[in-house]
């Protein structure tokens, strides 16, 4: 099977997932990135079984309306029965390392007022340890230096991810060689960094489900 099939098996399994949860009047969280985007197309199929959508991307909203999904401002729904969403790494607790497609900040507010996250990923993206993949820093941008500083002293090596932009108008570190052995305490002393917007450690908020596609079929993994 190629990646982008295993992609699509992840997305039909969780469509599977969502289904009972689904109905008139349910919203539901939708991330960004090519998995979230085969979510997103096979979810038009079922117009009409649910409300519509918390998109957590410009990207993933203007898909989501070409499909004819409505798309809510989170403000004024609320609490979402279930997120799904892609990752960049997963490990055994399902913390990850999100924001390769630099949607972080929106991905980590729509997940905090999920019930249920839904993470949805081909077996390339299954990890023992984070940091491989870079982890993106969200930054106001006039501290761009000042926090790349400070993530030296951690022990990353920061890149300024040229021309990116956030749909937050911010800009992008990316922590490369950074093994991190303690993704929560990570998470945490990175987001406390004066002028960092967030960081894609998702440990605090990790998933609850992990759809994971190998060549064998899906996975379902709960956290250990
Ligand atoms: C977007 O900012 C990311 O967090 C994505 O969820 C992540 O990069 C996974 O993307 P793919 O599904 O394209 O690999």
């Amino acid at each position: 099977m190629t990646q982008d099939e295993l992609k699509d098996a992840v997305a039909a399994a969780a469509i599977d997932e969502i289904r009972p949860l689904l109905g008139r009047d349910v919203v539901i969280g939708i991330g960004t990135g090519s998995t979230a985007n085969c979510f997103i197309d096979r979810l038009a199929a079922l117009q009409g079984e649910f409300r519509g959508a918390v998109a957590s991307s410009e990207a993933s909203a203007q898909r989501l309306v070409s499909h004819g999904i409505d798309v809510f401002e989170l403000n004024e729904i609320g609490t979402l029965p279930v997120y799904v969403d892609g990752a960049d790494e997963v490990n055994a607790h399902l913390h990850m390392i999100k924001g390769g497609g630099a949607a972080l900040t929106r991905e980590k507010i729509v997940a905090a007022c999920a019930q249920r996250f839904i993470c949805i990923a081909d077996a390339s993206k299954r990890v023992e340890r984070l940091g491989n993949f870079p982890l993106p820093v969200e930054v106001i941008p006039m501290a761009r230096s000042y926090v790349a500083r400070e993530l030296a002293q951690l022990g990353a090596e920061p890149v300024y991810r040229m021309g990116t932009l956030t749909d937050n108008g911010n800009q992008i570190l990316d922590c490369y060689d950074f093994a991190i052995s303690d993704p929560l305490t990570m998470e945490a002393r990175i987001n406390a960094i004066v002028g960092v917007v967030t960081n894609g450690l998702f440990a605090a908020r990790g998933a609850d489900l992990l759809l994971l596609g190998s060549k064998d079929g899906v996975e379902k993994i709960s956290a250990a």
